[in-house]
């Protein structure tokens, strides 16, 4: 049992990192995906599974497939990319996976930073590109800082509304840590909350705590059905609506995407998603040498992890290193399902004819 589990919990079976990746690749190619883009969405899928980042991960597949069954997400196309000046360029994703998107999109940024010593990307006409933290660690994987922003569909009301206006927009970056020592990451919803938490909860017949969301009259709830029907709590009250507002302004009304509100969420069948996204890249020896700077990072690191405690604190963490550390045990123990995920998935794979997935023993 890995340690993230409690005990008033339904049991988990564990996958390895390989079956989930061989599933997800062998699901999407199934369903239309070609071969090289089904590699860099399960890459991303399962890299969130092994984070503990679970809302984000392969459990997202029926979701994006029944997507492609009705005809609101293009399994078959591939982002183009504009390039408008050296170092800033525009992605049109043509309604494909936003995974894709923001795979072309970091990639060209880091081309450009390795150049120049930064690069914008602008991407429109994308899709949900599931957990920010894996673009980031593209960056990081070629010793580079970024910021990676997305909006997303309404969950949230801006200070003072009652009705879903802004979406629950993850705010990422990422920069290198000291030599063999933890990198920053930083990915988090505007929300109290990631509305993906809500939907697993649902998934697995769990309550939610009571700050998270409001139901349809307003009120407080713990259950994930009536909080889905509400609205969610922004983090921080006005500042984390401003945040939401923030990813909207640089992600949709820069992109030429969708904004204010109208950007579909990928459980929404009316139509398209039209999500856009906004990343930057940066070169952390601009003013100093890497070397350099990673000392500084690891300074940073020791500084913040080291900190006096506050009572009943065990132990501080970096930003990025709880899931970090859930990687690493991940590796070994599995990536813990409830059996009804394992349903769902396996349903998936028979309307297609592929294998189930490979539950370890
Ligand atoms: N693509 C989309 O539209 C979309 C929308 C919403 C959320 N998401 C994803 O959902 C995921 C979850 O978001 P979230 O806001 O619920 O994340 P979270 O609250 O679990 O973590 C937010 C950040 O805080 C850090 N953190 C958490 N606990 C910490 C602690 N005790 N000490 C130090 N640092 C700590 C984490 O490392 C992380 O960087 C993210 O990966 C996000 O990208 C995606």
């Amino acid at each position: 049992m890995s340690t993230s589990e409690s005990h008033d919990q339904p049991p988990k079976l564990h996958v390895s990192q390989s079956s989930a990746l061989n599933f997800a690749q062998t699901l999407l190619e199934r369903n239309g995906v070609p071969p090289e883009n089904a590699q860099i969405i399960s890459k991303a899928l399962v890299l969130a599974d092994l984070r503990g980042v679970d809302t984000h991960g392969i459990n997202r597949l029926p979701s994006y497939i029944l997507r492609i069954r009705n005809n609101l997400l293009d399994p078959l196309a591939s982002p183009t990319l504009h390039q408008i000046t050296p170092v800033v360029a525009q992605i049109d994703g043509h309604n494909s996976f936003g995974f894709l998107s923001a795979h072309l999109g970091i990639h060209a940024g880091i081309s450009m930073a390795k150049e120049y010593g930064i690069g914008m990307v602008s991407v429109k006409h994308s899709n949900h590109f599931g957990m920010s933290a894996w673009i980031v660690q593209q960056a990081l994987d070629a010793q580079m800082m970024s910021l990676v922003f997305t909006n997303s569909s309404p969950a949230l009301p801006v200070w003072g509304g009652k009705e879903k206006l802004m979406g629950v927009s993850p705010i990422a970056c990422g920069a290198p840590g000291k030599e063999g020592g933890l990198d920053f990451i930083l990915d988090m919803a505007p929300s109290v909350a990631a509305r993906g938490k809500i939907y697993k909860a649902k998934r697995r017949g769990e309550k939610i705590p009571l700050d998270w969301a409001l139901d349809r009259e307003g009120e407080r709830t713990d259950d994930p059905a009536k909080a889905l029907e509400g609205v969610m709590l922004p983090m921080g009250g006005p500042k984390g609506s401003a945040l939401a507002v923030m990813m909207d302004v640089f992600s949709g009304v820069l992109s030429g995407s969708q904004f204010a509100g109208e950007v579909r969420g990928p459980y929404d069948e009316s139509g398209v998603a039209d999500v856009g996204h906004f990343l930057v890249v940066l070169r952390p020896d601009l003013f100093m040498d890497l070397g350099e700077f990673r000392e500084r990072m690891g300074v940073l690191y020791d500084k913040v992890v080291g900190c006096k405690k506050m009572k009943g604190v065990e132990r501080i963490y970096f930003p990025g290193e709880i899931e970090q550390v859930t990687h690493e045990e991940r590796l070994k123990t599995g990536i813990p399902f409830v059996e009804a995920e394992i349903e769902a998935l396996n349903r998936e794979a028979e309307l297609v004819g592929s294998k189930k997935i490979e539950v370890m023993s």
